[in-house]
């Protein structure tokens, strides 16, 4: 489908519009459940949002949106669950080949990609390729993503240089240890918004998150608009961002 850049943006405004939002992509279940569907389909039924709200993102001007799909917890859902939302994967990563460079949106993929299986890991290489070389917006999508494991990763990877002697102990800082992280070169989110009425991280993006606005509205991702964004957007824009000093 052919989506023109600009449609459905709002007109301009005195907004500062985030260079990095992330979105916690949650309440599909009960959106499916509420329908008396399985809730699978509200899997579904998300996958449709995040390509409607990233699209609407890009049109507004937004750098970077990462979105959590699927945690390193989540595999405690039972198989036939865990199954679909992967095969959805599949299809979106598929259909992302085919109209990102049209559509000027980079798609990358955080998160620990060693269990899933070897044919969405193919497609995640070739999203990759194409994304080295789309200007616009970087979309990421969050797979067997945890911001623990992310930590831990990055801790044990840094060690292990140490350990080769390629790199010292007192050369870690907090800027150049974001470069063990899955989001190098990422800037931090400003924003970060949940729907679905919960208000926790489930282990998102914590070492990135340290100083970011949170955004919590009970609207179930697979319902969530362009316009949830702009009231999201429109809050952020009220708040006062001290980093702890004084203003
Ligand atoms: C979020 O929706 C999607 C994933 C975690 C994969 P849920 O499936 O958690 O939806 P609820 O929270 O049960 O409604
Ligand atoms: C968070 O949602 C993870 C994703 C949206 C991918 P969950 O539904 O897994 O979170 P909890 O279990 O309510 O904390
Ligand atoms: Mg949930």
């Amino acid at each position: 489908m052919v989506f023109k850049k600009k449609a459905g943006a709002p007109a301009a405004t005195d907004r500062a519009v985030p260079q990095h939002i992330a979105i916690i992509m949650d309440g599909n279940g009960r959106w499916a459940q509420k329908r008396g569907l399985p809730r699978t389909a509200g899997h579904a039924a998300g996958g449709e949002t995040f390509r409607t709200i990233a699209r609407y993102c890009n049109s507004i001007g937004v750098k970077y949106f990462t979105v959590y799909a699927f945690s390193t917890e989540n595999w405690k859902r039972p198989a036939e669950e865990v199954k679909a939302i992967m095969s959805l994967f599949n299809r979106y990563l598929r259909e992302a080949i085919e109209i990102m460079e049209k559509e000027g949106i980079s798609l990358r993929v955080f998160g620990d990609l060693a269990p899933i299986d070897p044919e969405l890991r193919e497609l995640v290489g070739r999203v990759n390729l194409i994304s080295d070389h789309v200007e616009g917006m970087q979309a990421s999508l969050c797979i067997n993503y945890g911001g623990r494991d992310e930590i831990v990763r990055a801790a044990r990877e840094f060690a292990r240089r140490c350990a080769e002697g390629e790199a010292d102990p007192d050369s870690l800082t907090e800027e150049n240890f974001n470069s063990y992280l899955y989001t190098d070169g990422v800037p931090d989110p400003e924003l970060i918004i949940r729907p679905g009425g919960e208000k926790r991280t489930s282990n998102f993006l914590m070492w990135q998150s340290a100083y970011s606005e949170y955004y919590f509205t009970d609207v179930l991702w697979p319902d969530f608009t362009g316009e949830v964004i702009e009231e999201a957007i429109a809050d952020f824009n009220r708040r006062q961002r001290r980093f702890g000093g004084v203003v």
